[in-house]
């Protein structure tokens, strides 16, 4: 089939932008910010950004463009174009299918509650809810987690899910150019316009509450912005930092390689990749870090702020803001903007997370684009189901530590060691530059080749040493879910097997064509 295009270089960089700007932005940010310590967050965050962010993103960028050129959108067939002479590398590059769809699984179950939250602000639906506890009681019955005045059932949530979830294959199913393209070019200018308003409304907050003259928006500012130098001392801060920089930036995921893939063999990736990081840091930092942990800290404190974030990952997002908002005049406007704009931040990303699969049985099996939606659709519909109904039993947990977590780390060391050392650094450095629109400074050299491995060696090997014996058995599960967590384990290994069969097989029916 014809390779597909992008339109223009505006649009690839708003496509990037697009996918990494999501729910990683505005939803985790704040929540790993407050709960590393505010402050003592933010050096390890961008120390990780400069040794870790961008050389991933310059090195995505280019294996995507350049496996582009031999007709490859996925890692599988990237992968074996820079060491061809290796047979198995290719199956390395599983992983940036399955990362993915891994994500896609929760990811857009996640974002559907955003859907249904903007029209519950918008018609007033939780303004009875005037505490976090019940604030947080409505969100666990939207959930299907209990059942309770406000939700008899799952049916609501199962009713948005079902539009995000067909939304996200319609767009999907467009392509590159009239689908992602277009929703990016649109969506990320209304994303920041609504992001604005909503952190001009929250600067004019100034100190709510007069007899707490202390929990005020400059010392909510304070606490994200007051340096902890002693922080830099602790290894659980600088993975947490570094983990956000990987979600926030889609890097080590797969999907980038995919997007660089459309590219012509001239198209710039040295300042589109940068732009695309800045860009995506603005919107973490400036309007992320802006609205949650500021404004919650306006009412709550300190305290509050570490609280909320404590009792869960999405305590911060949907029950601290909706608290928040509703006091205002106009709060159901307010509320419907940030729930609006998180759900645009999450579909120009979640389409993205669908893209290499689409792309991989385009490419190596010449599906059609609508053969290839459908078997997607289907597939990951059905993967979907234990996130949505066991959502209490720790699913989504096990699912992102595997596919958000564990495997953007492996992935990206898998490519670093593969771009700088077997493919070479003086190969990598000069595919990097060609047509580039910037010279970047040469300590990046350095960096790509012993910084940037080195550190996500460090990484992994830290989890190994600390963490692996009690996850693998499964040492921090509460007892009632430890037959779920296994059946979803088995699940992900039985979904990988299935995809290195499939990786075979496309190489197999190769040979046998080209013999
Ligand atoms: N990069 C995406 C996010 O931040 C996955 O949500």
């Amino acid at each position: 089939m014809a390779q597909q295009r992008w339109g223009s270089k505006l649009g690839i960089i708003l496509a990037v932008a697009g996918s990494a700007i999501g729910l990683g932005n505005f939803l985790r940010f704040p929540v790993q910010a407050a709960r590393n310590g505010g402050g003592a967050f933010m050096i390890p965050y961008f120390a990780a950004l400069l040794l870790l962010g961008l050389p991933l993103m310059w090195i995505e960028w280019t294996i995507g463009r350049f496996g582009g050129g031999f007709g490859h959108s996925t890692a599988p067939g990237m992968f074996h174009t820079l060491w061809n002479k290796n047979r198995f590398i290719k199956y390395f590059g599983v992983i940036g299918i399955f990362g993915p769809m891994v994500i896609f699984i929760y990811y857009t179950y996640i974002e559907s509650w955003l859907l249904g939250y903007s029209f519950f602000a918008l018609f007033g639906k939780y303004n009875a809810c005037t505490t976090d506890q019940s604030m947080a009681a409505f969100l666990q019955g939207y959930q299907g987690l209990v059942k309770n005045e406000f939700f008899s059932s799952i049916a609501p949530s199962y009713f948005f899910f079902l539009v995000t979830f067909s939304l996200n294959v319609l767009i999907i199913y467009f392509g590159i150019n009239r689908g992602i393209e277009t929703v990016c070019k649109y969506g990320l200018p209304i994303l920041f316009v609504f992001g604005a308003v909503l952190v001009v409304r929250v600067f004019m907050l100034g100190t709510p509450d007069p007899a707490r003259p202390e929990n005020n928006i400059i010392n909510g500012l304070g606490f994200l912005w007051n340096p902890d130098w002693s922080a830099l001392k602790s290894a659980k801060v600088w993975l947490a930092a570094a983990g956000q920089i990987f979600f926030t930036l889609s890097c080590g995921i797969g999907v980038i390689l995919t997007y660089a893939s459309y590219l012509t063999k001239e198209d710039d990736v040295a300042l589109s990749g940068l732009t695309a990081a800045v860009t995506n840091e603005f919107a973490e930092v400036i309007l992320g870090g802006s609205i949650i942990i500021p404004a919650a800290f306006a009412f709550f404190g300190s305290a509050g702020v570490e609280k909320f974030a404590a009792a869960g990952a999405f305590n911060l997002g949907f029950v601290t803001m909706p608290l928040v908002l509703q006091k205002l005049a106009f709060g159901g406007i307010f509320g419907f903007l940030w729930f609006m704009l998180l759900f645009i931040a999450g579909i120009t990303s979640s389409i993205s997370l669908a893209q290499p699969a689409i792309a991989f049985m385009e490419d190596e099996f010449n599906f059609s684009k609508k053969k290839a939606c459908t078997y997607f659709a289907v597939i990951v519909f059905v993967l979907c189901q234990p996130a949505i109904f066991l959502l209490g039993k720790g699913v989504v947990d096990e699912l992102d530590f595997w596919g958000g977590t564990f495997c953007l780390v492996l992935f990206a060391t898998i490519e670093t060691i593969l771009f700088g050392w077997v493919f070479g650094m003086d190969n990598a450095w000069t595919q990097l530059h060609h047509g580039s629109d910037i010279t970047i400074p040469r300590i990046y050299r350095f960096i790509i080749k012993y910084i940037t491995p080195a550190f996500l060696l460090f990484i992994l090997g830290f989890w190994f040493v600390q963490e692996w014996v009690p996850f693998i058995l499964l040492k921090n599960v509460p007892a009632g879910n430890v037959s779920y967590i296994v059946a979803t384990r088995l699940m992900l290994v039985g979904f990988f097997a299935v995809l290195v069969f499939f990786v075979w097989k496309a190489w197999k029916n190769k040979k046998i064509r080209s013999s």
